[in-house]
């Protein structure tokens, strides 16, 4: 059902430090998205800011960007879900939307994390988890992900070098990124070298914490055709929560939250895994973009790590994910990632991807997952 769109998006540039506050960071966000849109700031009659909480001293920043971007006297919500807070976002705002109490909500993802070092911020996040069970014995972002990587190679015989190929690729398409922190392709042997985080995980097999925002102007259909000249509707939404502790997951080689919200997702749009023409997965890691292939549906439980060795998720293969670098090559500024994963799907449907665009794409998904696969979130989105 064509009845709420997409209309405008934006982010800034992802780096590993901006040198400016976060109310800047939305701003650039913010002046992207509504360019070349029939609207002003007073059309938008609600916004949804969304971040990570404890990386920026500012408490309730929803009133503050609100009021630097000139969206005053519209209510200004706060939503959280650590790194999937802006799809989270975006399913309040269709909400919203659906419920006929707004027509136009802008939903703006940040984080500024140059202000910690990595070390501080693998604690900050590591309170994602359950803080007193697990947190403080070890479970953080990279260790969490690591367990899932050593069970998935243990009961499939993933191998590190298949791990290091979704690095490779993704790092060809971050080069031509003009907006991804790391712009630069690497070989499997630099990825392989690369100083060990939690093994079987490497450097390169992370993404970097940075500084970033991204806007996404949501609207009703009747607004969309008015101020837009492609909307891309949201056809399908999916969202699922699974244990915040690790010993209570069922599986460490799938997330059953993503599993969960995809079904959901392609059950409201009708749609099949094999109907998705490009997709952004949340590839927090590389171990990560494998078991999105999988929980998503586009390879087998355990054949995900042959899509990437078949080059099938390259730009011209059966299903090209992540061809704007990924996390692993823009950079995770948690807060902002969803925003900008859906950033480039709008941008592919639209055919504007001139540094990667996907030929013809009609349909588009985003997964984006939220702690160590605590709060998955799929969206499917149409021309
Ligand atoms: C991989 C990781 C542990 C490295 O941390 P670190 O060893 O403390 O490294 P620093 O942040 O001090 O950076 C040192 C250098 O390595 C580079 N670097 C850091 N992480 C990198 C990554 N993932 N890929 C490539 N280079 C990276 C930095 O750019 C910096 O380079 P420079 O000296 O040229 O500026 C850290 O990036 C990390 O924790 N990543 C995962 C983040 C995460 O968990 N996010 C949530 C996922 S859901």
């Amino acid at each position: 059902m064509d009845d709420v769109a997409i209309v405008g998006v934006g982010q800034s540039a992802f780096t590993r430090k901006s040198g400016v506050s976060i109310r800047e960071l939305c701003f650039d966000a913010f002046k992207e998205a509504m360019t070349g849109l029939d609207l002003t700031n007073k059309d938008i009659d609600a916004s949804i800011t969304c971040s990570a909480p404890e990386y920026d001293k500012q408490r309730t920043p929803s009133g503050l960007i609100s009021e630097y971007l000139e969206l005053t006297p519209s209510p200004a919500f706060y939503i959280e879900s650590v790194c999937s807070s802006s799809t989270t976002g975006l399913r309040v705002a269709y909400s919203l939307i659906k419920s006929g109490l707004h027509r136009v909500v802008a939903v703006i993802g940040f984080q500024k994390m140059s202000e910690l070092s990595s070390r501080d911020s693998a604690e900050r996040m590591g309170r994602g988890a359950d803080i007193m069970w697990e947190a403080p014995f070890g479970i953080s972002m990279p260790s969490g992900y690591a367990m899932f990587a050593q069970a998935h190679m243990a009961q499939f015989g993933t191998t590190v070098e298949q791990l290091a190929r979704v690095r490779v690729k993704n790092a060809s398409y971050g080069a031509k990124n003009p907006k991804a922190t790391y712009r630069k392709e690497v070989t499997l042997e630099e990825v392989l070298t690369s100083a060990p985080v939690a093994t079987p995980l490497k450097m390169f097999d992370a993404c970097a914490n940075a500084d970033g925002a991204s806007c996404i102007i949501v609207a009703s259909a009747d607004v969309a055709k008015k101020v837009s000249k492609i909307p891309i509707w949201i056809a399908g939404l999916g969202a699922a929560t699974d244990t915040m502790s690790m010993s209570g997951r069922k599986s460490l080689t799938s997330l059953s939250c993503a599993k969960d919200a995809a079904a959901q997702a392609y059950k409201m749009a009708g749609v099949k895994p094999q109907d998705i023409d490009v997709a952004e997965v949340h590839d927090c890691f590389t171990i990560s973009e494998i078991l999105a292939y999988e929980d998503l549906g586009f390879a087998k439980p355990g054949e995900g790590a042959r899509l990437v060795d078949e080059k099938q998720t390259y730009v011209d293969g059966k299903i090209p994910v992540n061809v704007d670098g990924g996390l692993l090559s823009k950079g995770h500024p948690v807060g902002a990632t969803g925003g900008s994963q859906m950033r480039t799907i709008v941008r592919q449907l639209r055919g504007e991807a001139t540094e990667a665009q996907v030929k013809n794409a009609e349909i588009g998904l985003v997964h984006n997952i939220g702690g160590v696969g605590q709060y998955g979130n799929v969206v499917i989105l149409r021309r």
